[in-house]
């Protein structure tokens, strides 16, 4: 199995209600490093830039709103298959789906304040990753 990098963004309802260690916690029981970190108040552009393959969708104004409104976290993590096991970590995007003992069954309030993002496939992973961090921030 191949150690691979992903992205992660623990969402403001999460960093709200001080839960970014719980979240992180989950993270690295579960078998992932965070190789980077910060916190981070996003911009419109920047939270508009990120999302815009869901720009056509209905829920697009109010999921910009709602990851400006308060701090994130971003985070790389490393791992063997880190971006399913990120994935199996936090569970399904709506929090009633999610398996229990996953992040957003957990700790998530609805399927917008889902407490966590997780990138879908390496190829995008890269290109979030680079959307928030130069390459001197990634120090392993
Ligand atoms: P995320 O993994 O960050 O990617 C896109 C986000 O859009 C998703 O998590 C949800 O938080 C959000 N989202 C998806 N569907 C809806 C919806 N029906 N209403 C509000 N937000 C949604």
């Amino acid at each position: 199995m191949t150690v691979t990098r992903t992205f992660s963004i623990i969402k403001p309802d999460a960093t709200r209600r001080n839960l970014t260690g719980a979240v992180t916690q989950i993270l690295e029981d579960g078998g992932l490093r965070v190789v980077a970190s910060k916190r981070i108040q996003m911009t419109k552009e920047q939270a508009e830039g990120f999302y815009g393959v869901h720009k056509e969708r209905p829920f697009f104004g109010e999921l910009v709103e709602f990851m400006i409104s308060e701090p994130v976290v971003v985070q790389v993590l490393e791992g063997e298959n880190s971006v399913q096991r990120n994935r199996d970590l936090m569970g399904a995007t709506n929090p009633d789906d999610a398996d229990e003992g996953t992040i957003r069954k957990t700790h998530a309030l609805s399927i917008g304040e889902n407490s966590v993002h997780g990138s879908d496939s390496d190829e995008n992973a890269a290109i979030e990753i680079s959307y928030f961090f130069s390459d001197t921030e990634l120090v392993g």
